[in-house]
């Protein structure tokens, strides 16, 4: 699509660059010479590229121009994907949206979260047990890749010993729909089969779960249909498995490196509910999250057209330096850290309670049960494509064997 862009960039999410080097990547953009929050790149059809902490702040609220939809006609990603169903509440705009939103807001409070924590510290617990006497795991799906899928299917009231399966086609969906479309069409399509059988199975005995309050919530007078339901519990999985991992196995790496961080979180792992607020915002998963420009505007100095796809760099204004002094920093005692990592506005991630309170029991029992783990670098393996989530899918470590808690 022709624009009349005034800062075009040479920018790809889905580079290797992005994945293996994102701070210089991320100080690229922010440190233009006309000082721009944005950018027009002419990759993958063209797009939009918002990382500045104030216009993507502007951009989130403004869900009537910069709008979540996708159609056939405009389908969703940059690339664009083969177009599947809506996902909800993501992919919708305004009043619905809420509505959506509503039916499952019991289930995502921070009252909530609080009600799981003895149920996150038990599977946690029972994780690090299975492995803490050999002396080295495979810290990704050992744990971080383990736990949060365990605790997604838990809620929906479905089978958790089966996290594996589920987990593997989420990551093919997510990350091989650039690389390998087929092979991520494949896992969608298990996705939606396998999810449709809950339905089927769940129609006459609903239960106290959060898929069955999705299955007997009206929605402005009417019950979800089944795909509706399909389309709402497939973005739990997605929201719900990949992107706590993400940013777990993404701080873990950082630690690794410096010895003095790793000192600071031994010594102040009591303050871990405060102190992973500075790993989300350092060490998020990103997202490839896009909007579509909905009519003719200008905006922090760019002319937009109806149309155009928007990418918010929700990772990168977390490092803004109009946002937060010395960005690149990782200081667990920051005082004003208004990151960016859960999003903002009408989207803002229904899941963050959870996910903080997964991450946080996460790390306490790693910096207290085997705080001395050393990454084993040859074994580490990040996926390959991160224009939608970045995280690793490989982690193994060695530690001085510990004993299980009983
Ligand atoms: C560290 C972990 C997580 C991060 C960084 C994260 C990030 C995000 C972001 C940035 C959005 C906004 C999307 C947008 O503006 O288009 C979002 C939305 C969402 N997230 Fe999360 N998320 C996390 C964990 C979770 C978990 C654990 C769940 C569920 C179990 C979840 C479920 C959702 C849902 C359902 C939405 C859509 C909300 C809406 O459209 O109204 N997320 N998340």
């Amino acid at each position: 699509m022709a624009t009349n862009a005034k800062h075009v960039i040479d920018f790809d999410h889905h580079s290797p660059v992005l994945r293996d080097n994102n701070t210089e990547v991320f100080k690229s953009l922010m440190y233009n010479e006309h000082g721009c929050p944005m950018g027009w790149s002419e990759h993958h059809g063209g797009f939009w590229a918002i990382w500045g902490y104030e216009a993507l702040y502007a951009a989130v609220q403004d869900w009537q121009t910069f709008s979540s939809g996708h159609s056939a006609e405009c389908p969703k990603g940059v690339p664009s994907t083969n177009y599947i169903d809506p996902l909800i509440p993501i992919d919708y705009d305004g009043q619905i949206q809420q509505d959506f939103r509503k039916v499952v807001l019991n289930w995502f409070n921070p009252g909530h979260a609080r009600g799981m924590q003895a149920r996150i510290q038990q599977i946690c617990d029972e994780l690090v047990n299975s492995f803490i006497e050999r002396g080295e795991a495979e810290l990704s799906y050992e744990m971080f890749t383990a736990m949060p899928a365990i605790v997604t299917l838990e809620m929906l009231g479905w089978d958790s010993s089966r996290w594996r399966e589920w987990v593997d086609w989420v990551h093919a969906m997510i990350h091989d729909g650039v690389l390998d479309p087929e092979g991520s069409m494949e896992a969608v399509m298990n996705l939606y089969g396998s999810i449709n059988k809950e339905i089927s199975d769940r129609r006459d005995h609903l239960g106290d779960d959060l898929f069955s309050d999705m299955m007997r919530t009206p929605v402005n007078d009417r019950l979800l249909t089944d795909d509706e339901l399909r389309n709402f519990a497939l973005l739990v999985l997605l929201g719900g498995m990949d992107t706590t991992a993400g940013v777990t196995g993404n701080s873990l790496l950082l630690i690794d490196k410096d010895p003095a961080l790793r000192q600071q979180l031994i010594d102040n792992v009591d303050q871990m509910p405060k102190i992973i607020e500075e790993f989300l915002r350092i060490a998020g998963p990103g997202g490839g999250l896009y909007r579509r420009v909905t009519a003719d505007t200008e905006f922090f100095g760019e002319q937009l057209k109806e149309g155009e796809k928007v990418l918010m760099m929700f990772w990168a204004a977390s490092r803004d330096p109009k946002a937060f002094p010395d960005p690149e920093k990782i200081d667990i005692f920051r005082e004003e850290n208004r990151h960016m990592a859960f999003g903002l506005g009408p989207h803002r991630c229904l899941g963050s309670h959870h996910a903080r309170m997964m991450l946080s029991t996460m790390m306490t029992a790693i910096f207290t049960r085997f705080a001395d783990f050393q990454v084993q670098w040859d074994g580490v393996e990040r996926f390959e494509d991160c224009g939608s989530v970045y995280a690793v899918r490989h982690l193994p470590v060695t530690f001085t064997p510990g004993t299980r808690l009983v």
